[in-house]
């Protein structure tokens, strides 16, 4: 993502949504009725990654029995979003604290509401949904930063900003919110990642050898140990621009002619990575949420560098070969191969090819053997949705 300093109002930097006819295509599937389910009952999704808000006014477009419950970890994220929603006249309340007897019943009462948000890290999702009872026919998760976070938010993601504290945790910070949290007499950071130190911090004093492990293992970037030496001669480091100015003198002018990113990108990728334990909380969400999903629901994930995509990926093969296993048992090997997505050709659009067996089989259908990429026209709409991709899982509509 290319660094240009903003001027003016950020409420007016808006995140451009990637991927969304793709996504609405599946969403739009795994919220058609089936005939088990009364036509009238409400449709919950999870936006499990609200930034502006754009995934969530498309699935609330879908139907209107559609109901959102939307996280994010970062309060100031929560906020763009709540005013984002109000010019569509759409109402999100916050959800916030531990009483869920009390949330629930919220809930129940206000069910003309269609949009609920919650301030907390998207790894405490599914205890979220156990809690108010919400078993979701459709979730989304957008993995990584919204615009705002590179362009506005001043934190230290852009290679320009004058911190480098990389934390997205953050407080809550529109005074409605803040009045809500409140009322809960609970920290607004319940349940969120409270040990993080900033990146900063971490980086003035940890160790070479620690240094050069984060590169490597969260940038995999190929200079890590020549980088992290320059960075301990250097240090201490005071602002995000210092860093990036000290590693584009590393980094051979070779790669930087080669490559198209900022050279420091693999670096500021580590850090962020690593304060934010994103990996990890990547890996509990995508396990503790599919198993809350609805039957015939599914899973949409959008990664956007191989780090993320591999978690997504080993975890839908892993649910997938759990059928794989079940029908080479009933000696069906050629439709357990097609079930798990492994004859199915990439789609040659967006189009999402309906299975060809739907209601009396259980288990898990991939609906994306290869991730789907953003196409021509959204990229030159949208040149940040370069890196997206996109994998679905479909719970299918009975179990075993
Ligand atoms: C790529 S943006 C989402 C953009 C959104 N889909 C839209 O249409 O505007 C990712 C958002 O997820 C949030 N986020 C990142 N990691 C998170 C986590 N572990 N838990 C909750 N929110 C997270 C970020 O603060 C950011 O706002």
């Amino acid at each position: 993502m290319q660094n240009v300093p903003m001027e003016g109002n950020t409420a007016e930097l808006r995140h451009i949504p990637v991927l969304v006819d793709e996504i609405m295509a599946f969403a739009r599937q795994a919220i058609t009725p089936l005939p088990s389910l009364p036509n009238e009952r409400e449709l919950w999704c999870v936006d499990a990654t609200l930034g502006d808000g754009g995934h969530s006014l498309a699935l609330l477009g879908l139907n209107e029995r559609i109901r959102v419950l939307a996280f994010d970890r970062d309060g100031e994220m929560l906020a763009r979003a709540r005013a984002r929603l109000h010019q569509s006249a759409i109402l999100s309340p916050l959800l916030t604290g531990t009483d869920f007897r009390q949330m629930r019943s919220r809930l129940r009462q206000a069910s003309s509401v269609r949009h609920w948000r919650v301030h907390a890290n998207y790894c405490h999702a599914a205890a979220w949904l156990t809690e108010l009872g919400i078993q979701p026919r459709f979730v989304l998760l957008d993995a990584g930063l919204s615009l705002f976070h590179y362009k506005a938010a001043g934190r230290g993601f852009s290679y320009s900003d004058s911190g480098l504290d990389m934390r997205l945790d953050h407080a809550l910070t529109d005074p409605e919110d803040q009045k809500a949290a409140a009322l809960t007499s609970e920290s607004s950071f319940a349940g969120q990642n409270a040990e993080a130190i900033p990146a900063l911090v971490w980086l003035n004093q940890a160790s070479e050898s620690e240094i050069a492990d984060c590169l490597y293992q969260y940038g995999e970037e190929p200079l890590s140990r020549r980088i992290a030496r320059s960075i301990v001669q250097n240090r201490p480091f005071g602002s995000a621009r210092q860093l990036a100015d000290q590693i584009r003198t590393i980094i051979p002018i070779a790669r930087q002619r080669k490559e198209r990113i900022h050279p420091a990108t693999r670096v500021f990728q580590a850090l962020r990575i690593r304060t934010n334990d994103e990996l990890g909380a990547l890996s509990r969400a995508v396990a503790s949420l599919s198993p809350l999903i609805e039957p015939g629901g599914m899973f949409a994930v959008i990664s956007f560098h191989s780090l993320e995509d591999r978690i997504v990926k080993t975890h839908f093969k892993t649910i997938g070969q759990r059928l794989a296993a079940r029908q080479q048992q009933d000696g069906n090997a050629d439709q357990t191969l097609e079930a798990t997505g492994q004859t199915q050709k990439r789609p040659k659009e967006w189009k999402v090819r309906r299975k060809t067996t739907t209601g009396d089989r259980p288990g898990w259908w991939i609906l994306t053997p290869r991730p789907l990429r953003p196409g021509e026209s959204e990229l030159q709409r949208n040149p940040a949705s370069r890196s997206a991709c996109l994998r679905v899982l479909q719970r299918a509509a009975t179990d075993a």
